[in-house]
C-alpha cells in the first residue's frame, strides 16, 4: 500500500519499505480537504495514478491521497468479493481517522469494487464516489484481457466459462454480462447481480442503505474508451436482448430503484461527465478530464 501525503510545503521525504512511502508534512494552513483513496483497475497498479497525484498537489495542496496497492496485476483476476475484502481492511482505518469523509476515485474494474465497499459498509462516510470508466452495468465486448485470458472464447461464447461457479472465480466473470442468456446471468452472477440487487439476497435492504449513505455518484466514461462495451456501462447504461443500448432511467434496476439508482438522482447525487476523445488507459493522465470531472468534487 502507498500512503502518500501531498504537502503544501514539502519537508521531510521518508522512504519506508518499498511499498509504503510516506511523504510527512506538517498540517497546512488554510481549506483542509477531506483524503482520497484511490482504487485501481485490472492488470493495474498505483503506478497509473502518478499524472493525477500531481493534478491533486497541484489544485489542491494537503490533500491525503492513498493509492491502495492491492491485488496489482494477474492478482486483479482474484474474484471481486475476495477484492472487497481485501480493500476494505485498507480503507477502513482511513475512513475512521477522517470523520469529515473521503473521496473515492476508482478506475475501471476498481469501480465495481468500490460500489461493493459502500453497499457492504455500513459506517462508510465517502463523500464523492468518483467511477472512471467503470463496467459499472457489465461488460459485454471483446477484449485483449479476454483474449489473453481464455483464448478460444469470444464474447457470443463466453457466458459458457463465465456462468459457471469455475467461472466466477475470474473478476471479469463477476461483471461479464451477456445480454442473450439474461437468465444464467441472474442465476450464476455471484457479484454484479448481487450488488445491483438483480437477484434477491438476505442483505440486500441493507445494502441499499449503506450505499445511499454517498453525498455524490459521479460517473465518467466515454465513447472512444475502447474498451468498456457497451461503454454506457460507465453510466449504468447497457444493451438490451437486441444489443440496442438503453440508458440509466431504462434499465429495470434503475425504474425498480433496487440499489438505489433512483433515489439518489432524485435526490440530485448523481453527477454524469461524458468525455469524447480519451481512449481507456488516458482517463487517469487527462488534464482536461481532470479539472471538468473530478477536481470539483474533490472538496
Ligand atoms: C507537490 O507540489 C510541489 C510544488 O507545488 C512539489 O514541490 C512536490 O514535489 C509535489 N509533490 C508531489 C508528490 O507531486
Ligand atoms: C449480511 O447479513 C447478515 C445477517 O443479517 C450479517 O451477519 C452479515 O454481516 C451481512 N453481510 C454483509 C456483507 O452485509
Ligand atoms: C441456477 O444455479 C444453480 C446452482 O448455482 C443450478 O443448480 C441451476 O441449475 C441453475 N438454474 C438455471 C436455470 O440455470
Ligand atoms: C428486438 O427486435 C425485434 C425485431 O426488430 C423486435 O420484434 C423485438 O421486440 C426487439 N426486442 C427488444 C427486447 O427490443
Ligand atoms: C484529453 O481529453 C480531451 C477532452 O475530452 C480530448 O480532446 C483529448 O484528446 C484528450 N487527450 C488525450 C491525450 O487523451
Amino acid at each position: 500500500m502507498q500512503v502518500l501525503r501531498v504537502p503544501r510545503v514539502p519537508c521531510a521525504w521518508v522512504l519506508l519499505l518499498p511499498f509504503l512511502l510516506l511523504i510527512a508534512t506538517p498540517a497546512a494552513h488554510g481549506a483542509s480537504y477531506k483524503p482520497v483513496i484511490v482504487v485501481h483497475g485490472l492488470f493495474d497498479s498505483s503506478y497509473s495514478f502518478r499524472h493525477l497525484l500531481e493534478y491533486i498537489n497541484e489544485t489542491h495542496p494537503g490533500t491525503v491521497v492513498t493509492v491502495l496497492d492491492l491485488f496489482d496485476g494477474r492478482e486483479s483476476l482474484r474474484p471481486l468479493w475476495e477484492q472487497v475484502q481485501g480493500f476494505q481492511e485498507a480503507v477502513k482505518p482511513i475512513m475512521e481517522k477522517a470523520p469529515q469523509g473521503v473521496h473515492l476515485l476508482c478506475y475501471s474494474q476498481g469501480g465495481l469494487v468500490c460500489r461493493a465497499l459502500l453497499s457492504v459498509m455500513e459506517e462508510h462516510n465517502v463523500d464523492s464516489f468518483i467511477s472512471l470508466s467503470s463496467p459499472q452495468m457489465g461488460q459485454y465486448g471483446d477484449t485483449d484481457y479476454l483474449k489473453w485470458l481464455f483464448p478460444t472464447s469470444m464474447r457470443s461464447n463466453l457466458y459458457r466459462i463465465c456462468y459457471s461457479p469455475w467461472g466466477q472465480e475470474f473478476s471479469i466473470c463477476n461483471y461479464w454480462h451477456d445480454p442473450h442468456h439474461d437468465d444464467l446471468y441472474l442465476n450464476a452472477s455471484s457479484f454484479l447481480a448481487l450488488i445491483n440487487g438483480e437477484r434477491d439476497h438476505p442483505n440486500a435492504t441493507a445494502w441499499r442503505k449503506n450505499f445511499l449513505r454517498v453525498g455524490h455518484l459521479v460517473l465518467i466514461g466515454g465513447p472512444d474508451d475502447g474498451v468498456i462495451t457497451p461503454w454506457q456501462s460507465s453510466f449504468f447504461g447497457f444493451y438490451d436482448a437486441n444489443e440496442t443500448v438503453l440508458e440509466m432511467e431504462e434499465q429495470l434496476v434503475y425504474l425498480r430503484d433496487s440499489f438505489g439508482l433512483k433515489t439518489l438522482l432524485a435526490r440530485g447525487a448523481i453527477v454524469r461527465c461524458p468525455m469524447a476523445g480519451i481512449s481507456h488507459t488516458n482517463w487517469h493522465s487527462n488534464r482536461t478530464l481532470y479539472d471538468t470531472c473530478i477536481e470539483p468534487w474533490l472538496s
